[in-house]
């Protein structure tokens, strides 16, 4: 591992902003200062002038490598962490889907397997919780204390496939506070969700709009103000995915207000698109699928001013990707059968920029917080990753601010074969990208290696500063 010396660029963490150098030895940040090169005479010399030096994304929530909807999400580990660091981002956690009535821990492995020689950027895991059982109950110790994983999604959504009933949620909610996890909550109400899905169909609408119409916002509201309620009784600790909409902001807000340890997560898709890209026509609408769904364009200022105001913490990408030829198609005669998600990994970072700095809506600093920092005090990572700092790993976004580029499937580098973002124009691009001190992508080529990402091993909930 050679050292390295990142001259003239602006460092930007959550907290502080200021023209310094960067040295970086054995995979970490050395130091930061002026004239540093007495310290390493032999360092690589890296010109960053005009540049800001970011630490590299962590992105809260990816499924890479996963089945889902009859199908398997069009990018794995290689290309969705490819992509990733393209984008600006140097860690991901994952979501490792595991079976009922089968062990954790296969799932587990069956997820280390997807990942270990594809991965170039460092990487955790969530577990994905269908029922509690006694079983479950008695692994979790291990997978927290062993495996480092430290945080447990629960669906109250996606009813006959990944919902849990109420009981389930709130048994998880006791384990976590026992053991120090983090409960994440897909807060959709799905026993009304299938109603309305049934009758649509019986009317005979079948077409993408009908997604978002069956998934109104007042059941996303709803189930994240249970969800709230159940972790007040619980004495436990809450993180809501993919906030999409006010009624869910305002429960969220309601049980922080109460000084509950609530947190939320909303996506770039929900800031920057709405309900009206589903009714695109010739079945385009399918591209815009996701759960929750857009909402009407009301909702991004809330979404905008909640993350401002400190009200939703983090952006994550749900990177979740499926080709419109061939996997989005499935649900050409019946939305319910659209595959959800979509590629979002790569340009999080740079649309948060551009779209949130660039247009004033955050300071440089929320940016920071928002898409690296606070997922990596959160999730057990802190500060090793998610800022610069003498000591943390040097995973390190060299950022121009000064040029334009805009996005499209015909130049990014995820394996799906259309992008919501196509002919979007943002300000800013990362030009070279370090994790651990090596270059992933320099001079916006890649020079990474699969396999080189590294498991993380996640601290327990409550572990690093701040995610009390
Ligand atoms: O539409 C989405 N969000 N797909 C990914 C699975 C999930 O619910 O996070
Ligand atoms: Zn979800
Ligand atoms: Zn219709
Ligand atoms: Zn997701």
């Amino acid at each position: 591992m050679s050292a390295k010396l990142i001259q003239g660029g602006t460092i930007v963490t959550a907290s502080d902003i200021c023209r310094a150098d960067l040295l970086i030895e054995n995979g970490v940040v050395a130091a930061i200062g002026e004239n540093l090169q007495r310290l390493a005479p032999q360092a690589e010399i890296i010109d960053a002038s005009g540049c800001y030096l970011f630490p590299g994304g962590v992105d809260p929530h990816t499924h890479l490598d996963m089945p889902f909807g009859g199908t398997i999400t069009a990018d794995d580990f290689e290309t969705g962490t490819t992509a990733a660091a393209y984008g600006g981002t140097t860690t991901i956690i994952d979501f490792c889907l595991t079976d009922k009535g089968k062990p954790l821990s296969g799932a587990i492995r069956t997820w280390h397997d997807k990942a270990r020689s594809k991965a170039v950027i460092d990487y955790g895991f969530h577990l994905m919780i269908g029922e509690i059982t006694d079983d479950v109950l008695a692994e979790l110790p291990a997978v927290i204390n062993d495996e480092g994983i430290t945080s447990f999604k629960v669906f109250m959504a996606y009813k006959n496939v990944l919902q849990a009933d109420d009981g389930t949620l709130y048994r998880t909610l006791l384990s976590a506070k026992e053991h120090g996890a983090l409960v994440m909550v897909h807060a959709e109400n799905g026993d009304v969700i299938d109603y309305l899905i049934k009758q649509a169909l019986a009317e005979g609408h079948t077409e993408p709009i009908y997604h978002a119409l069956t998934r109104p916002s007042v059941l996303e509201g709803e189930a994240t103000g249970r969800a709230v309620r159940l972790t007040g009784l619980a004495d436990s600790q809450l993180y809501v995915v993919h906030v999409t909409c006010e009624e869910a902001v305002r429960q969220i807000a309601d049980g922080r207000m109460e000084g509950l340890r609530i947190w939320g997560e909303t996506c770039p898709q929900y800031l920057l698109l709405d309900i009206t890209c589903l009714e695109k026509p010739e079945f385009e609408g399918a591209k815009y699928v996701w759960s929750p769904p857009l909402r009407a364009r009301e909702h991004q200022e809330v979404l905008w001013n909640a993350l401002k105001t400190g009200q939703l913490q983090t952006v994550g990408s749900d990177q979740c990707s499926f080709n419109f030829k061939g996997q989005k198609e499935l649900g050409a005669a019946d939305f319910s059968k659209i595959p959800n998600g979509g590629p979002i990994i790569e340009d999080r970072f740079s649309l948060l920029f551009s779209e949130g700095v660039g247009k004033g809506r955050l300071t440089l600093n929320q940016f920071v917080d928002v898409i690296s920092t606070r997922a990596a005090k959160l999730f057990g990572i802190f500060p090793q990753k998610g800022t610069i700092a003498v000591g943390s790993d040097a995973d390190i976004v060299i950022f121009d601010p000064s040029v334009s580029r805009t996005l499209s499937a015909a130049t990014h580098h995820m394996n799906v074969d259309y992008n919501p973002f196509e002919g979007t124009e943002v300000s800013g691009v990362p030009v070279s990208v370090l994790s651990r001190g090596e270059f992933v992508i320099r001079d916006r080529k890649f020079v990474g290696q699969p396999g080189c990402g590294r498991y993380l091993r996640r601290g327990k909930y409550g572990s690093t500063a701040e995610s009390r």
